[in-house]
C-alpha cells in the first residue's frame, strides 16, 4: 500500500520537475538573449525547481529501498541482457537521475553566487539544459524499449 502511494506520487511529480524545469529554462534563455536583469521571480523559479527536484530525489531513493524489483534484482543480480527492465531501474535511472539533481544543484548554487545577471542566466541554462536532457532520457516512458511505465498512475 505505502509502495503504490509513493509509486504513484513519484510518477506525479515527474510532471512538476518537467513543468518546473522548463519554467526555469524559459526564463534563463529569455534573459540571456533579451539581457534583462536576473530578478526576484527568476531567482525563485531557479529554487522552486531545484526543491522539487530534490522532492523527487528523496521519494526516490525511499522508493529503492521498499521497491520489489529493485529487491529482487540485488538478490538475483541478473546481467543487462537477462533483465533489462530491472538493470533499467536498479542502474541506469538511478546513476542518471542522481547526476541530473546534483548537476542541478551545483548550477543553482553557482547562480546564485554569482553577481551579474549574463553569468547566472548562463550557468542556469547550461546546468539546467543538461539536467533536463538526461531526466528525459532516464524517465521510463510509456514508448521505451527498456522499460516502458505509464504517463499517469493511479492508486489501485
Ligand atoms: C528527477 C528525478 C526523477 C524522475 C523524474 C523520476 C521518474 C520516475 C518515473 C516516471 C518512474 C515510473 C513510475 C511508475 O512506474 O509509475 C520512476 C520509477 C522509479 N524511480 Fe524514479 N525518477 C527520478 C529519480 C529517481 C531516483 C534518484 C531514484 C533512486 C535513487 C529513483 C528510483 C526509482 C525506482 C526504484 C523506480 C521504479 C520502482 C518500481 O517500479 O518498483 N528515481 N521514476
Amino acid at each position: 500500500m505505502l509502495y503504490s502511494v509513493i509509486l504513484l506520487l513519484h510518477n506525479a511529480l515527474r510532471w512538476l520537475v518537467l513543468g518546473s524545469l522548463l519554467g526555469v529554462l524559459v526564463s534563463a534563455y529569455s534573459g540571456l538573449l533579451r539581457r534583462r536583469p536576473y530578478t526576484p521571480t527568476d531567482q525563485t523559479l531557479r529554487i522552486v525547481a531545484t526543491s522539487i527536484a530534490h522532492t523527487q530525489l528523496l521519494l526516490g531513493i525511499y522508493l529503492y529501498t521498499i521497491s520489489p524489483i529493485i529487491r529482487y534484482y540485488w538478490q538475483t543480480k541478473p546481467s543487462f541482457g537477462q533483465a533489462p527492465e530491472l538493470s533499467f531501474f536498479a542502474l541506469i535511472h538511478l546513476s542518471l537521475m542522481l547526476t541530473a539533481v546534483v548537476l542541478l544543484t551545483i548550477g543553482s548554487s553557482k547562480a546564485k553566487r554569482q553577481t551579474s545577471a549574463p553569468d547566472q542566466f548562463r550557468t542556469t541554462a547550461i546546468y539546467f539544459t543538461i539536467g533536463l536532457v538526461l531526466i528525459l532520457a532516464a524517465i521510463p516512458w510509456p514508448f521505451s524499449p527498456l522499460a516502458a511505465r505509464p504517463w499517469v498512475r493511479l492508486l489501485n
